[in-house]
């Protein structure tokens, strides 16, 4: 339902050096003045980071562990039934809590000795070049806050939850984690925005919400569909695709609404030889060529 480098509550830093995190009128955390504080200190502190430096922990309430809880239960539910193999092994390694929200600091201490990758806070927007070129040092940009607690099963913007279900159990994995790190090689190499564009998309079709084909049954590897608990169990209905650079790469999606039309990969192997060569040799013109439309 959201990318990190393009749905996230702008933040401003006000003249007095205040932060503030401005949630839309919709956001269920709106009229929580507690909620919107934590929210501003969150952003501040990740704004205050220093790469190479511990990640401040957050303050969560008792309430926001709850809600990392429930559905960090209804997630695992779902993942035992419709995530991949690949998947589920990076989730067994990384050992995730369930019954609370980890700091950021322990998730990237947990996840660097298997894959090598490390977290970094992000208070809102990162650019698009920085998200993606991060990547191919091994650095994932991750928000900190998690979702309102009056709604856990709902939300409107990528939160812990999202990041770190969703994302640091795949990148627990290695096979994944190499396309993680490819992707980011391949923003690093491409210098038009249209062709950033393009490698952005084909990672939002494959990385956030990619489906693969497993003993003959249709799985989610992608960490918008695993950390969604409606999309987890809604995929198997939307419009699925034989996986197609050309396609995913000029596709436009809505990023507010779920994910209707999904790429399907045969295989690991077939996701590492289309998608991982793809990021890897990359540049300019190939993605100029796979943009005009053929016919
Ligand atoms: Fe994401």
């Amino acid at each position: 339902m959201f990318e990190e480098a393009q749905y996230l509550a702008p933040v401003t830093v006000r003249a007095d050096g205040g932060v503030e995190v401005e949630l839309a009128h919709g956001h269920p955390g709106f009229a929580d003045p507690a909620y919107r504080q934590r929210r501003n200190r969150i952003a501040e502190q990740a704004l205050g980071h220093t790469v190479g430096a511990p990640i401040a922990n957050v303050a969560y309430t008792d309430e926001e562990h709850e809600v990392w809880r429930v559905v960090s239960e209804e997630l695992g539910r779902a993942h035992r039934q419709f995530a991949t193999a690949e998947y589920l092994h990076g989730t067994e390694r990384l050992g995730l809590p369930a019954d609370r929200i980890p700091q950021l600091q322990e998730v990237s201490d947990a996840l660097e000795p298997l894959t090598g990758f490390r977290y970094l806070p992000a208070a809102g927007l990162v650019e698009l070049r920085e998200f993606y070129g991060s990547l191919a040092d091994s650095y994932f940009h991750s928000t900190q806050y998690v979702r309102h607690h009056s709604v856990p099963l709902y939300t409107p913007e990528p939160d812990v939850i999202h990041e770190v279900i969703g994302h640091a159990n795949a990148l627990a994995s290695d096979r994944f984690a190499a396309l993680y790190r490819l992707a980011g090689q391949a923003a690093r190499r491409v210098e038009t925005h249209e062709a950033l564009e393009f490698v952005s998309k084909v990672f939002w079709f494959t990385l956030e919400f990619g489906v693969m084909t497993e003993a003959g049954e249709t799985k989610a590897y992608g960490a918008g569909i695993l950390s969604s608990f409606g999309e987890t169990r809604e995929f198997r209905g939307m419009t699925i695709r034989p996986l197609d650079l050309a396609a995913m790469g000029t596709t436009t999606y809505d990023i507010t609404q779920y994910q209707d039309t999904l790429f399907l990969a045969e295989s690991m192997e077939h996701l590492e030889d289309v998608v991982g060569t793809f990021w890897a040799t990359c540049d300019d013109d190939t993605t100029a060529r796979l943009a005009v439309p053929v016919g």
